[in-house]
Protein backbone atom coordinates (compact mmCIF):
# COMPACT_ATOMS: atom_id res chain seq x y z
CA UNK A 1 0.00 0.00 0.00
CA UNK A 2 1.40 3.34 -0.95
CA UNK A 3 2.62 5.47 2.22
CA UNK A 4 0.53 8.56 3.07
CA UNK A 5 2.66 11.48 2.97
CA UNK A 6 2.91 13.88 6.21
CA UNK A 7 1.07 16.29 4.08
CA UNK A 8 -2.19 14.36 3.81
CA UNK A 9 -1.77 12.76 7.67
CA UNK A 10 -2.07 17.23 8.24
CA UNK A 11 -5.28 17.62 6.32
CA UNK A 12 -6.87 14.45 7.95
CA UNK A 13 -5.55 15.52 11.60
CA UNK A 14 -7.23 19.34 10.47
CA UNK A 15 -10.35 17.70 9.37
CA UNK A 16 -11.26 15.87 12.60
CA UNK A 17 -10.20 18.77 14.45
CA UNK A 18 -12.20 20.84 12.51
CA UNK A 19 -15.24 18.27 12.64
CA UNK A 20 -14.73 17.97 16.29
CA UNK A 21 -15.38 21.71 16.70
CA UNK A 22 -18.44 21.55 14.82
CA UNK A 23 -16.91 24.15 11.94
CA UNK A 24 -15.31 24.32 8.83
CA UNK A 25 -11.57 25.88 8.41
CA UNK A 26 -11.30 29.46 8.12
CA UNK A 27 -15.44 29.80 9.20
CA UNK A 28 -16.20 31.46 12.43
CA UNK A 29 -18.01 29.87 14.47
CA UNK A 30 -20.37 32.45 16.31
CA UNK A 31 -22.26 30.29 19.32
CA UNK A 32 -18.90 29.00 20.79
CA UNK A 33 -16.93 32.30 20.43
CA UNK A 34 -19.83 34.35 22.15
CA UNK A 35 -20.66 31.93 24.34
CA UNK A 36 -16.39 32.10 25.35
CA UNK A 37 -16.74 35.74 25.69
CA UNK A 38 -19.95 35.48 28.05
CA UNK A 39 -17.66 32.78 30.08
CA UNK A 40 -14.45 35.44 30.28
CA UNK A 41 -16.67 38.19 31.42
CA UNK A 42 -17.56 36.40 34.14
CA UNK A 43 -13.81 35.45 35.34
CA UNK A 44 -13.05 38.67 35.16
CA UNK A 45 -16.16 40.31 37.04
CA UNK A 46 -15.11 38.25 39.90
CA UNK A 47 -11.38 39.04 39.93
CA UNK A 48 -12.62 42.53 40.10
CA UNK A 49 -14.52 42.04 43.13
CA UNK A 50 -12.54 43.18 45.85
CA UNK A 51 -13.46 42.99 49.65
CA UNK A 52 -16.78 41.40 48.58
CA UNK A 53 -17.87 44.41 45.79
CA UNK A 54 -16.75 46.43 42.73
CA UNK A 55 -15.04 49.94 42.08
CA UNK A 56 -16.89 50.90 39.29
CA UNK A 57 -14.70 54.08 39.15
CA UNK A 58 -11.74 51.45 38.19
CA UNK A 59 -11.85 50.27 34.23
CA UNK A 60 -9.98 47.20 32.96
CA UNK A 61 -7.56 48.47 30.37
CA UNK A 62 -4.52 45.85 29.25
CA UNK A 63 -3.32 42.58 30.40
CA UNK A 64 0.77 42.82 29.85
CA UNK A 65 3.19 39.90 28.52
CA UNK A 66 4.94 40.73 31.98
CA UNK A 67 1.79 39.60 33.62
CA UNK A 68 0.98 36.16 32.01
CA UNK A 69 4.55 35.85 32.46
CA UNK A 70 4.16 36.02 36.08
CA UNK A 71 1.07 34.47 36.44
CA UNK A 72 -1.36 37.50 36.32
CA UNK A 73 -4.55 36.95 34.58
CA UNK A 74 -6.71 40.15 35.84
CA UNK A 75 -7.17 43.02 34.26
CA UNK A 76 -4.86 46.01 35.21
CA UNK A 77 -7.76 48.95 35.74
CA UNK A 78 -6.63 52.38 35.36
CA UNK A 79 -9.45 55.40 36.79
CA UNK A 80 -12.68 56.21 35.14
CA UNK A 81 -11.15 59.85 34.26
CA UNK A 82 -10.95 61.95 31.25
CA UNK A 83 -7.26 61.24 30.84
CA UNK A 84 -7.57 57.18 30.47
CA UNK A 85 -9.47 57.40 26.41
CA UNK A 86 -10.57 53.48 27.36
CA UNK A 87 -12.67 54.23 30.48
CA UNK A 88 -16.03 53.22 28.27
CA UNK A 89 -15.00 49.98 26.56
CA UNK A 90 -15.58 47.75 29.44
CA UNK A 91 -18.95 49.07 30.56
CA UNK A 92 -19.42 48.68 26.56
CA UNK A 93 -18.26 44.81 26.65
CA UNK A 94 -20.70 44.19 29.29
CA UNK A 95 -23.37 46.07 27.37
CA UNK A 96 -22.94 43.50 24.82
CA UNK A 97 -22.75 40.63 27.14
CA UNK A 98 -25.93 42.21 28.38
CA UNK A 99 -27.18 41.86 25.12
CA UNK A 100 -26.19 38.20 24.60
CA UNK A 101 -26.85 36.64 27.76
CA UNK A 102 -29.88 38.63 29.09
CA UNK A 103 -28.65 38.32 32.52
CA UNK A 104 -30.13 40.88 35.31
CA UNK A 105 -26.75 40.75 37.09
CA UNK A 106 -24.96 41.65 33.61
CA UNK A 107 -26.98 44.40 33.36
CA UNK A 108 -26.76 45.50 37.11
CA UNK A 109 -22.92 45.75 36.35
CA UNK A 110 -22.99 47.33 32.91
CA UNK A 111 -25.30 50.00 34.67
CA UNK A 112 -23.31 50.54 37.68
CA UNK A 113 -19.65 50.70 35.31
CA UNK A 114 -21.20 53.05 33.02
CA UNK A 115 -22.74 55.42 35.97
CA UNK A 116 -19.19 56.52 36.92
CA UNK A 117 -18.24 58.18 33.40
CA UNK A 118 -21.90 60.31 33.50
CA UNK A 119 -19.92 63.44 34.91
CA UNK A 120 -18.03 63.97 31.91
CA UNK A 121 -21.29 65.66 30.30
CA UNK A 122 -20.72 68.59 32.91
CA UNK A 123 -17.02 68.92 32.69
CA UNK A 124 -14.61 70.94 30.00
CA UNK A 125 -13.55 68.83 27.54
CA UNK A 126 -9.99 67.20 28.25
CA UNK A 127 -9.92 66.08 24.85
CA UNK A 128 -11.45 64.47 21.61
CA UNK A 129 -12.13 60.91 23.06
CA UNK A 130 -15.51 61.80 24.36
CA UNK A 131 -17.00 59.57 21.85
CA UNK A 132 -14.99 56.40 22.93
CA UNK A 133 -15.90 56.80 26.74
CA UNK A 134 -19.50 58.25 26.39
CA UNK A 135 -21.09 56.52 23.32
CA UNK A 136 -19.71 53.29 24.02
CA UNK A 137 -20.77 53.01 27.44
CA UNK A 138 -24.24 55.40 27.29
CA UNK A 139 -24.64 54.62 23.97
CA UNK A 140 -24.83 51.03 24.12
CA UNK A 141 -27.09 51.36 27.61
CA UNK A 142 -29.54 53.28 25.79
CA UNK A 143 -29.86 51.10 22.87
CA UNK A 144 -30.70 48.32 25.48
CA UNK A 145 -32.46 49.81 27.60
CA UNK A 146 -33.20 53.18 26.77
CA UNK A 147 -33.59 55.90 29.67
CA UNK A 148 -33.67 59.73 29.48
CA UNK A 149 -31.10 59.90 32.04
CA UNK A 150 -28.48 58.19 29.68
CA UNK A 151 -30.02 60.60 26.87
CA UNK A 152 -29.03 63.68 28.58
CA UNK A 153 -25.54 61.97 29.54
CA UNK A 154 -24.62 61.60 25.57
CA UNK A 155 -26.37 64.65 24.10
CA UNK A 156 -24.56 67.04 27.40
CA UNK A 157 -21.17 65.46 26.11
CA UNK A 158 -21.66 66.03 22.39
CA UNK A 159 -21.87 69.14 23.52
CA UNK A 160 -18.96 69.16 25.35
CA UNK A 161 -16.97 67.63 22.45
CA UNK A 162 -19.06 70.11 19.80
CA UNK A 163 -16.74 72.84 22.28
CA UNK A 164 -13.25 71.10 20.34
CA UNK A 165 -14.75 71.95 16.86
CA UNK A 166 -12.78 74.44 15.08
CA UNK A 167 -15.15 76.17 12.15
CA UNK A 168 -12.35 78.06 10.11
CA UNK A 169 -10.44 74.26 9.96
CA UNK A 170 -13.52 72.33 10.02
CA UNK A 171 -12.21 69.62 12.44
CA UNK A 172 -12.37 68.60 16.07
CA UNK A 173 -9.52 69.46 17.85
CA UNK A 174 -8.01 66.04 19.07
CA UNK A 175 -4.81 66.79 21.94
CA UNK A 176 -5.39 70.40 23.21
CA UNK A 177 -2.46 69.08 25.02
CA UNK A 178 -0.46 68.50 22.20
CA UNK A 179 -1.05 72.17 20.56
CA UNK A 180 2.04 73.46 23.18
CA UNK A 181 4.05 70.45 23.76
CA UNK A 182 4.73 69.49 19.78
CA UNK A 183 3.67 72.90 18.05
CA UNK A 184 0.38 71.28 16.19
CA UNK A 185 -1.87 74.35 16.97
CA UNK A 186 -4.55 72.48 15.61
CA UNK A 187 -4.43 68.71 15.46
CA UNK A 188 -6.37 66.24 14.51
CA UNK A 189 -6.02 62.15 14.76
CA UNK A 190 -7.54 59.52 12.57
CA UNK A 191 -9.52 57.82 15.86
CA UNK A 192 -11.29 61.01 16.11
CA UNK A 193 -13.56 59.80 13.29
CA UNK A 194 -14.98 57.58 15.67
CA UNK A 195 -16.17 60.31 18.01
CA UNK A 196 -18.33 61.46 15.50
CA UNK A 197 -21.27 58.84 16.16
CA UNK A 198 -22.01 60.21 19.06
CA UNK A 199 -22.39 63.50 17.35
CA UNK A 200 -24.69 62.15 14.65
CA UNK A 201 -26.55 60.52 17.84
CA UNK A 202 -27.29 63.47 19.98
CA UNK A 203 -28.09 65.66 17.04
CA UNK A 204 -30.88 63.40 16.52
CA UNK A 205 -32.01 63.42 19.63
CA UNK A 206 -32.03 67.18 21.17
CA UNK A 207 -28.68 67.94 20.83
CA UNK A 208 -29.52 70.45 17.28
CA UNK A 209 -28.22 70.41 14.48
CA UNK A 210 -25.32 71.98 14.63
CA UNK A 211 -24.04 68.58 15.76
CA UNK A 212 -24.89 66.89 12.54
CA UNK A 213 -23.15 69.94 10.72
CA UNK A 214 -20.11 69.56 12.91
CA UNK A 215 -19.78 65.99 12.61
CA UNK A 216 -20.01 66.29 8.65
CA UNK A 217 -17.79 69.15 8.09
CA UNK A 218 -14.98 66.76 10.25
CA UNK A 219 -15.71 64.16 7.65
CA UNK A 220 -15.18 66.06 4.74
CA UNK A 221 -11.78 67.77 6.16
CA UNK A 222 -10.51 64.66 6.92
CA UNK A 223 -11.52 63.44 3.71
CA UNK A 224 -9.93 65.85 2.07
CA UNK A 225 -6.20 65.93 3.87
CA UNK A 226 -5.85 63.63 6.13
CA UNK A 227 -5.11 60.79 3.39
CA UNK A 228 -2.45 59.82 0.75
CA UNK A 229 -3.66 59.38 -2.86
CA UNK A 230 -3.44 54.97 -2.14
CA UNK A 231 -6.19 55.99 0.79
CA UNK A 232 -3.55 55.08 3.85
CA UNK A 233 -3.91 57.34 6.08
CA UNK A 234 -1.98 59.51 8.48
CA UNK A 235 -2.43 59.22 12.40
CA UNK A 236 -2.18 63.33 12.70
CA UNK A 237 -3.26 65.88 10.38
CA UNK A 238 -2.07 69.65 11.91
CA UNK A 239 -3.94 72.63 11.00
CA UNK A 240 -3.20 75.88 11.01
CA UNK A 241 -5.82 77.93 13.72
CA UNK A 242 -5.53 81.23 11.87
CA UNK A 243 -6.10 80.36 8.04
CA UNK A 244 -7.64 76.93 8.40
CA UNK A 245 -5.05 75.49 6.07
CA UNK A 246 -3.74 71.91 6.45
CA UNK A 247 -0.10 72.24 7.22
CA UNK A 248 1.16 68.61 7.27
CA UNK A 249 0.69 65.18 8.17
CA UNK A 250 2.50 63.45 11.11
CA UNK A 251 2.67 60.25 12.85
CA UNK A 252 2.37 59.65 16.95
CA UNK A 253 1.60 56.34 17.33
CA UNK A 254 2.63 54.93 13.97
CA UNK A 255 6.25 53.33 12.65
CA UNK A 256 6.95 56.61 10.86
CA UNK A 257 5.28 59.50 8.79
CA UNK A 258 4.69 57.98 5.93
CA UNK A 259 3.69 54.43 7.37
CA UNK A 260 0.58 53.27 7.60
CA UNK A 261 -0.31 52.31 11.35
CA UNK A 262 -2.70 49.60 11.40
CA UNK A 263 -5.24 50.80 14.01
CA UNK A 264 -5.60 54.73 12.57
CA UNK A 265 -6.26 52.59 9.15
CA UNK A 266 -8.88 50.66 11.01
CA UNK A 267 -10.70 54.04 12.84
CA UNK A 268 -11.15 55.72 9.26
CA UNK A 269 -12.54 52.43 7.54
CA UNK A 270 -14.86 52.18 10.85
CA UNK A 271 -15.45 56.10 10.69
CA UNK A 272 -16.67 56.10 7.15
CA UNK A 273 -18.65 53.25 6.71
CA UNK A 274 -20.46 54.83 10.11
CA UNK A 275 -20.89 58.23 8.36
CA UNK A 276 -22.30 56.68 5.38
CA UNK A 277 -24.88 55.01 7.74
CA UNK A 278 -25.38 58.36 8.95
CA UNK A 279 -25.22 60.77 6.25
CA UNK A 280 -26.25 58.24 2.84
CA UNK A 281 -24.14 60.12 1.03
CA UNK A 282 -22.26 58.46 -1.43
CA UNK A 283 -19.19 60.22 -1.49
CA UNK A 284 -18.50 58.42 1.91
CA UNK A 285 -19.53 55.20 0.87
CA UNK A 286 -16.71 55.47 -1.83
CA UNK A 287 -14.34 56.49 0.56
CA UNK A 288 -15.00 54.15 2.78
CA UNK A 289 -14.10 51.43 0.49
CA UNK A 290 -11.27 53.00 -1.04
CA UNK A 291 -9.58 53.15 2.83
CA UNK A 292 -10.54 49.45 3.30
CA UNK A 293 -9.36 48.71 -0.03
CA UNK A 294 -5.72 49.41 0.56
CA UNK A 295 -5.93 48.10 4.00
CA UNK A 296 -7.41 44.62 2.21
CA UNK A 297 -4.87 44.91 -0.55
CA UNK A 298 -1.86 45.08 1.72
CA UNK A 299 -2.70 42.59 4.13
CA UNK A 300 -1.17 39.53 2.78
CA UNK A 301 2.09 41.73 2.07
CA UNK A 302 3.52 40.45 5.73
CA UNK A 303 0.34 38.85 8.02
CA UNK A 304 -0.57 35.48 6.40
CA UNK A 305 -3.65 35.06 9.14
CA UNK A 306 -6.10 38.58 8.36
CA UNK A 307 -4.45 40.02 11.52
CA UNK A 308 -1.97 42.76 10.31
CA UNK A 309 1.02 43.92 11.82
CA UNK A 310 0.99 46.89 14.02
CA UNK A 311 2.21 49.13 11.42
CA UNK A 312 1.96 47.88 7.89
CA UNK A 313 5.15 49.43 7.33
CA UNK A 314 7.43 47.71 10.13
CA UNK A 315 10.53 46.45 8.22
CA UNK A 316 11.67 44.48 11.21
CA UNK A 317 10.95 40.70 11.42
CA UNK A 318 9.52 40.13 14.83
CA UNK A 319 7.09 43.35 14.40
CA UNK A 320 3.98 42.63 16.97
CA UNK A 321 0.80 41.90 15.72
CA UNK A 322 -2.73 44.12 16.26
CA UNK A 323 -5.56 42.53 17.00
CA UNK A 324 -7.51 45.25 18.10
CA UNK A 325 -6.97 46.67 14.33
CA UNK A 326 -8.54 43.53 12.83
CA UNK A 327 -11.46 43.29 15.28
CA UNK A 328 -12.48 46.99 14.51
CA UNK A 329 -11.77 46.36 10.65
CA UNK A 330 -13.62 43.20 10.62
CA UNK A 331 -16.55 44.74 13.09
CA UNK A 332 -16.81 47.90 10.24
CA UNK A 333 -16.55 45.54 7.21
CA UNK A 334 -19.35 43.63 8.46
CA UNK A 335 -21.56 46.70 7.98
CA UNK A 336 -20.25 47.90 5.03
CA UNK A 337 -20.89 44.83 3.76
CA UNK A 338 -24.31 45.40 3.89
CA UNK A 339 -23.74 48.98 1.88
CA UNK A 340 -22.18 47.70 -1.66
CA UNK A 341 -23.14 45.91 -4.61
CA UNK A 342 -23.62 42.07 -3.61
CA UNK A 343 -20.24 40.63 -5.14
CA UNK A 344 -18.38 43.59 -3.19
CA UNK A 345 -20.25 42.99 -0.21
CA UNK A 346 -19.61 39.25 -0.16
CA UNK A 347 -16.02 40.16 -0.45
CA UNK A 348 -15.69 42.23 2.13
CA UNK A 349 -17.94 39.89 4.55
CA UNK A 350 -15.53 37.21 3.82
CA UNK A 351 -12.54 38.56 4.48
CA UNK A 352 -14.50 39.77 8.15
CA UNK A 353 -15.00 36.35 8.14
CA UNK A 354 -11.44 35.40 8.07
CA UNK A 355 -10.21 37.90 10.38
CA UNK A 356 -12.95 36.42 12.92
CA UNK A 357 -12.08 32.73 12.10
CA UNK A 358 -8.46 34.01 13.17
CA UNK A 359 -9.13 35.54 16.34
CA UNK A 360 -10.78 32.51 17.32
CA UNK A 361 -8.40 30.32 16.41
CA UNK A 362 -5.46 31.42 17.10
CA UNK A 363 -5.57 34.61 19.26
CA UNK A 364 -8.34 34.06 21.78
CA UNK A 365 -6.92 33.91 25.64
CA UNK A 366 -8.47 30.64 27.06
CA UNK A 367 -7.50 30.17 30.46
CA UNK A 368 -4.22 32.13 29.97
CA UNK A 369 -6.46 35.39 31.43
CA UNK A 370 -9.51 36.62 31.34
CA UNK A 371 -9.35 38.80 28.06
CA UNK A 372 -11.09 37.59 25.47
CA UNK A 373 -7.97 37.77 23.05
CA UNK A 374 -4.21 38.48 23.32
CA UNK A 375 -1.86 40.03 20.97
CA UNK A 376 -2.63 43.85 20.64
CA UNK A 377 -0.10 46.34 20.52
CA UNK A 378 -1.51 50.30 22.16
CA UNK A 379 1.80 52.44 21.37
CA UNK A 380 4.62 50.88 20.12
CA UNK A 381 7.24 53.98 19.67
CA UNK A 382 6.59 54.26 23.36
CA UNK A 383 7.05 50.82 24.39
CA UNK A 384 3.36 50.78 25.82
CA UNK A 385 1.12 47.75 25.75
CA UNK A 386 3.29 45.64 23.12
CA UNK A 387 1.87 42.21 22.68
CA UNK A 388 -1.07 42.55 24.99
CA UNK A 389 -4.47 42.14 26.06
CA UNK A 390 -5.95 45.59 25.32
CA UNK A 391 -9.41 46.09 26.36
CA UNK A 392 -10.70 47.78 23.02
CA UNK A 393 -10.03 44.79 21.14
CA UNK A 394 -12.43 43.04 23.25
CA UNK A 395 -14.70 45.88 22.60
CA UNK A 396 -15.16 45.26 19.02
CA UNK A 397 -14.80 41.40 18.94
CA UNK A 398 -17.71 41.45 20.88
CA UNK A 399 -19.60 43.83 19.08
CA UNK A 400 -18.32 41.89 15.41
CA UNK A 401 -19.54 38.75 16.74
CA UNK A 402 -23.13 40.11 17.58
CA UNK A 403 -22.79 41.68 14.18
CA UNK A 404 -22.59 38.62 12.48
CA UNK A 405 -24.90 36.34 14.41
CA UNK A 406 -27.30 39.00 13.31
CA UNK A 407 -26.25 38.95 9.79
CA UNK A 408 -26.40 35.16 10.24
CA UNK A 409 -30.13 36.09 11.04
CA UNK A 410 -30.61 38.23 8.44
CA UNK A 411 -31.03 41.02 10.60
CA UNK A 412 -29.23 44.37 9.52
CA UNK A 413 -25.88 45.31 11.20
CA UNK A 414 -27.12 48.26 13.54
CA UNK A 415 -24.74 51.39 15.10
CA UNK A 416 -24.21 51.81 18.77
CA UNK A 417 -27.21 53.86 19.79
N1 LIG B 1 -5.13 56.73 20.30
C1 LIG B 1 -6.05 55.70 20.27
C2 LIG B 1 -5.51 54.42 19.77
O1 LIG B 1 -4.53 53.97 20.31
O2 LIG B 1 -6.02 53.89 18.83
Amino acid sequence: MKKWSYKWWLVVLCAAWCGRAGVAYGQVDVDRDLAYCHRQVARALEGLKKNGGWDYAQMPRNILAADLEQGRTQWNCRPATPEEWCGGFWPGVLWYDYEYSGEAYIGRQARNYTASLGYLADREPYDHDLGFLVYCSFGNGMRLVPDAAYRDVIVGTAGQLAKLFNPRVGTILSWPREVGKQGWPHNTIMDNMMNLEMLFWASRNGGGKELYDMAVAHAETTMEHHFRPDGSCYHVAVYDTVSGDFIKGVTHQGYDDRSMWARGQSWAIYGYTMVYRETHDPRFLAFAQKVTDIYLKRLPERSKDWIPLWDFDDPSADAPKDASAACVVASALLELSGYVASEKGAQYRAAAEHMLASLGRSYQSGDRCVSFLLHSTGHHPAGSEIDASIIYADYYYYEALLRLRRLQRGLPVLGIG
